[in-house]
């Protein structure tokens, strides 16, 4: 909308609607085409009624103005007036009521969903978990992925800009999908508007939704609750894919994630886990700590003064699992595995102990 007015140029959404069109969009599910009808039953009654009621009052104040002569009438008690300004408000809500009832109703029946994804909100990114069916196990989190610098310095500045994430959430077409979302910090809200969805990801709640979209494509939407620092990059990205296509993804899905998966039987060496917490680092990490281990200026300051101190392992390994209670510190256990664990606070605390004998602090 502040798109259009301000006549910027505007990119439109490869695959989905126009982003500079004023109204809603109509969306892939019969829920987003009701709220879609709903919109514009109730914005017509609406303005039936206010064309009607300032139309009467400004043609009265014309019409029987003094200099024509009229003279206020005063009376009390009509009946017929009375019973007609009670009843027909009353038909007019009802009217509306009903249908809009039944579509909040219909959307809170997640019952009987062929496919059931967690959904899990972090400071900035979002979590899926396949909980039943054919991709049970899979899991994965999805974190914005196209580089900040391109988003930030994009010409014309006010134009909007797609933001892309590492991994989709793929689900099947002409499938119930049933949303079952939780925060691990904070509030954060999934929104998708071609599904008709929105609902907010509490911590320490369990909200459901659902969505049965008719058309493979790639729906997008975005956090809907402001969560912090990152609210506006947590972008989420859905992929509707026709029922062989998504088979052939779970099938992949689950290959990778086996050819990915730690091992945590292995022998894990110093070398070893070092080198793969240097990823775990830079993929869940950086977003506040930066490469250099050091805090960002004006949000996340350094430690102490500007070294960076990591405490005793024992402290350090409680805070990676349970967070920082009174800080933006998200607790990290669900998120990453033991071995994950492991790996990062072996790397932090080589690359610490590095800076310490003066070698160049490159990666903290
Ligand atoms: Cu998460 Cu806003």
């Amino acid at each position: 909308l502040i798109g259009s007015v301000a006549g910027a140029q505007v990119q439109d959404m490869p695959g989905g609607p126009k982003v500079n069109q004023l109204n809603l969009h109509e969306g892939v599910t019969a829920i987003s085409r009701d709220i879609m009808w709903l919109h514009w039953m109730l914005l017509t009654i609406c303005i039936v009624i206010f064309i009607g009621v300032f139309g009467v009052m400004f043609y009265s104040i014309w019409a029987h103005r003094k200099s024509r002569g009229h003279k206020a009438a005063t009376f009390h008690e009509h009946l017929g007036v009375e019973v007609a300004w009670t009843v027909i408000p009353f038909i007019i809500v009802i009217a509306m009521a009903l249908p809009a009832t039944k579509t909040v109703v219909a959307m809170k029946d997640t019952s009987s969903a062929d496919v059931t994804v967690k959904v899990t909100g972090y400071q900035w990114k979002w979590g899926y978990e396949y909980l039943d069916g054919q991709a049970a196990g899979i899991k994965f989190l999805s974190t914005l992925s196209t580089p900040r610098a391109q988003i930030e310095n994009r010409e014309p500045k006010g134009e909007f800009y797609l933001m892309e994430v590492d991994n989709h959430l793929v689900v099947p077409v002409n499938k119930k999908v049933r949303v079952v979302l939780t925060a691990a910090d904070v509030i954060h809200s999934w929104m998708i508007p071609d599904f008709g969805v929105k609902q907010d990801a509490i911590p320490g709640f369990l909200r459901d939704a659902w969505f049965n979209a008719d058309k493979p494509g790639i729906y997008r939407g975005q956090c809907a609750e402001l969560c912090g620092k990152d609210h506006a990059f947590m972008p989420i990205v859905v992929e509707v894919l026709a029922q062989a296509d998504y088979d052939k993804w779970v099938e992949d899905q689950k290959k990778k994630m086996a050819a990915n998966a730690d091992d945590p039987n292995k022998e894990w060496t110093e070398a070893e886990l070092v080198a793969r917490g240097e990823k775990v680092f830079a993929a869940n990490c950086v977003a506040c700590h930066q490469a250099n281990g050091k805090g960002i200026p004006g949000s996340f300051p350094p430690l102490d003064g500007d070294k960076v101190v990591l405490g005793p392992k024992a402290e350090q390994i409680n805070t990676v699992l349970k967070g920082k209670p009174g800080t933006a510190m998200a607790p990290f256990g669900g998120q990453l595995n033991d071995v994950e664990i492991a790996a990062v606070i072996s790397y932090t605390r080589h690359a610490w102990s590095n800076a310490g004998k003066g070698q160049d602090p490159t990666v903290l």
